[in-house]
């Protein structure tokens, strides 16, 4: 059972993805409570916000004006405050244990016939739902980053996501602009079971010396079409989260998805890619 109107978004996490998400949802007339564990963490996803909505702007980009889209969502530490939301989307970080928990506390605030979707890259929705009471209501909702830029939604269905709840995932989705795919709940869904290793492979060639990064990223836009190869892309998603997001499909997928050398010598070296100014490439801002 889900509601027939959804006009109240939760977004657990106010992170770099859930503040994404807490903007698009708001940008698209939807009330939207956006809750995270400090209140710092949380004005820290409303300065993202606001930066987001002024680039926006400045481009014309915004339905109506930056202050009346803010004034839309609420900022809060308190986790009963999701307990009014008619659809709640997780996008706290990725761990099973940490996603589990917030799951539980989730099913204790928020009726049987909320929705609670999960941004996870890698993790089993079946896993995050396995100990809930109604498994039935969660779904993966897998925005991609950022999320006010990136069109994309993958829907992921658990082995127990009802299909009324699937359906709904995907027109919330499509209402916030965005266009859907469906996945099974297999590791790595479509897209990272595909882009991980995909980038895995750019960074064993550069260090095997098949070309310079420069040539590798340029012989795979001009030569595949692609819009950044797989050394600047990894660089933007952050190559911490391209290395945690290989371990855990290596883990179910087996050694084809082990992640490159190179990539685990940057991350120990603390070079992230372009969030610390440093990974392939320099980055100036
Ligand atoms: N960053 C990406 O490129 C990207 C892309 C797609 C999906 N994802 C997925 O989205 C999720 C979030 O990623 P992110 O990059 O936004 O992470 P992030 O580290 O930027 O943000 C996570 C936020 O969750 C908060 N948090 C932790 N536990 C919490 C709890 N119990 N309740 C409320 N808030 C809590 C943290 O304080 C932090 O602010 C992950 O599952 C990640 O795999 C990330």
């Amino acid at each position: 059972m889900v509601r027939d109107s959804i006009d109240r978004i939760g977004v657990v996490g106010a992170g770099t993805m859930g503040s994404g998400i807490a903007q698009v949802a708001a940008t698209n007339g939807y009330d939207v409570v956006m809750r995270d564990v400090e209140r710092e963490f949380v004005e820290n996803g409303f300065d993202r916000i606001d930066d987001s909505l002024e680039r926006l702007a400045n481009r014309d980009a915004l339905p109506t004006d930056p202050g009346t889209i803010r004034e839309r969502i609420e900022g809060t530490t308190d986790l009963d405050a999701l307990g009014d939301a008619d659809l709640v989307v997780e996008a706290v970080l990725e761990n099973l244990e940490v996603k589990q928990e917030v799951f539980a506390d989730l099913e204790a605030v928020c009726v049987e016939d909320v929705v609670l979707a999960t941004n996870t890259s890698t993790l089993s929705i079946t896993s995050i739902a396995s100990d809930l009471e109604h498994p039935e209501r969660v779904v993966g909702l897998h925005f991609m980053n950022p999320v006010p830029v990136m069109e994309g939604v993958e829907v992921v269905v658990g082995e127990k996501t009802s299909p009324e709840v699937t359906d709904l995932a995907h027109e919330v989705a499509e209402s916030l602009e965005k266009t859907t795919w469906e996945s099974d709940d297999k590791p790595g869904f479509v897209t990272n079971r595909i882009l991980m290793p995909w980038i895995n492979e750019g960074i064993r060639a550069y260090d095997e010396g098949v070309a310079s990064k420069e040539d590798i990223d340029r012989g795979m836009e001009l030569g595949t079409n692609v819009p950044m190869g797989p050394l600047t892309l990894a660089d933007h998603i952050g190559l911490d989260v391209c290395l945690h997001a290989s371990e855990t499909l290596a883990e179910e997928l087996g050694d084809r998805y082990q992640p490159a050398y190179l990539l685990k010598r940057k991350v120990e070296a603390g070079d992230l890619g372009k969030k610390t100014g440093q990974g392939f490439y320099e980055y100036d801002d």
